[in-house]
C-alpha cells in the first residue's frame, strides 16, 4: 500500500519530505554503511532540496544521483543537476566523487548508455535484477508521467534489462531527455513521490487507481511508495 501523506501547504510538504529523506538516508548508512539517492528536477522539490542541505553531515557517505536530465549543458537554467546544485550540492558541500550527474549534453543515447556505465559502477543489483537505489525522489506531472517516462511511451517497455534511456519526443519541454528506466524506478528501496497544486490533482487520483501505461506513476511499486501532497493535489475523501 502506499503511504499517502496530505499537508496544508507546499512548504509543509517540503518539510515533510526533507524528514523522509533525512530518514531514509540514516537508515541505509546505517544498514549498509552508504546511501544512494536519486533526485529529479522540475520547480517542486526545490524547496526540500535547501532544507535538506541544512542537514549537518546527513550528506557524508551518501551519493546522489539522477532520475532524469534534459539534454542541455549543465549550466542551463532548464538543467536538473542545475537546480540540485544550487539547492543542495553546493550548500551542502557534497563533494564531486559522490554527485553523480547525468551528461545531458552527450545527447539521449550516448548520455544514457554512459549513465547506465556509471550506476553498473558504483551500484550493487541484487541476483543479477536491476541496480537498486535506496531511494528516488520524484515529481509528478498533470499527466502522470514521472522521471522522463511519458504516458504511452515506448520508454515503459525497455524491460527489467534497462537502466538507462534516452527520450526524443518528452510532450514537456525540452523534448530530449534521459531517464532512469521504469525497472529501476521499481526495483529502489523506496520512491518519494511529491506533488503540489491543483493542476496535479487528477494525476494523483490517477496514479492510486489502476496500473496503467497512461499514467506511467501508477506502475511505481505501491507498497515501496510514499505519497505526500498538499491539499490542492491531495485525492478527494478523508484526510488521512
Ligand atoms: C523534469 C522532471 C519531471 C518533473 C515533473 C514535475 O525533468 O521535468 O524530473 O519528472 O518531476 O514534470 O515537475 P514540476 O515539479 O515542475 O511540476
Amino acid at each position: 500500500m502506499t503511504r499517502l501523506t496530505t499537508c496544508l501547504d507546499a512548504e509543509s510538504v517540503a518539510e515533510r519530505a526533507a524528514a523522509h529523506v533525512t530518514r531514509q538516508l540514516q537508515r541505509a548508512k546505517e544498514e549498509r554503511g552508504l546511501a544512494h539517492v536519486a533526485l529529479s528536477g522540475g520547480t517542486t522539490p526545490g524547496r526540500t532540496y535547501e532544507l535538506l542541505a541544512r542537514e549537518p553531515g546527513l550528506w557524508d557517505e551518501v551519493h546522489v544521483w539522477f532520475a532524469d536530465e534534459r539534454c542541455v549543458a549543465p549550466d542551463d537554467p532548464e538543467s536538473n543537476y542545475l537546480l540540485a546544485e544550487q539547492s543542495l550540492l553546493s550548500p551542502a558541500s557534497i563533494p564531486a566523487e559522490r554527485v553523480h550527474r547525468m551528461r545531458g549534453e552527450l545527447g539521449p543515447e550516448e548520455g544514457a548508455a554512459a549513465y547506465a556505465r556509471e550506476i553498473g559502477e558504483h551500484l550493487p543489483s541484487i541476483a543479477g535484477g536491476p541496480p537498486v537505489l535506496d531511494l528516488i525522489v520524484l515529481g509528478i506531472g498533470p499527466d502522470g508521467h514521472v522521471a522522463s517516462l511519458f504516458p504511452g511511451a515506448e520508454t515503459l517497455d525497455a524491460g527489467e534489462g534497462a537502466i538507462c534511456l534516452g527520450v526524443h519526443d518528452s510532450p514537456k519541454p525540452p523534448p530530449e531527455r534521459i531517464t532512469l528506466s521504469l525497472a529501476v524506478l521499481r526495483a529502489a528501496r523506496g520512491c518519494l513521490l511529491l506533488a503540489n497544486g491543483t493542476s496535479k490533482a487528477d494525476a494523483v487520483s490517477a496514479m492510486l487507481g489502476e496500473e496503467s501505461r497512461h499514467v506511467p506513476a501508477s506502475l511505481l511499486r505501491r507498497e515501496r511508495l510514499t505519497l505526500i501532497v498538499d491539499d490542492d493535489a491531495a485525492p478527494p475523501g478523508p484526510r488521512p
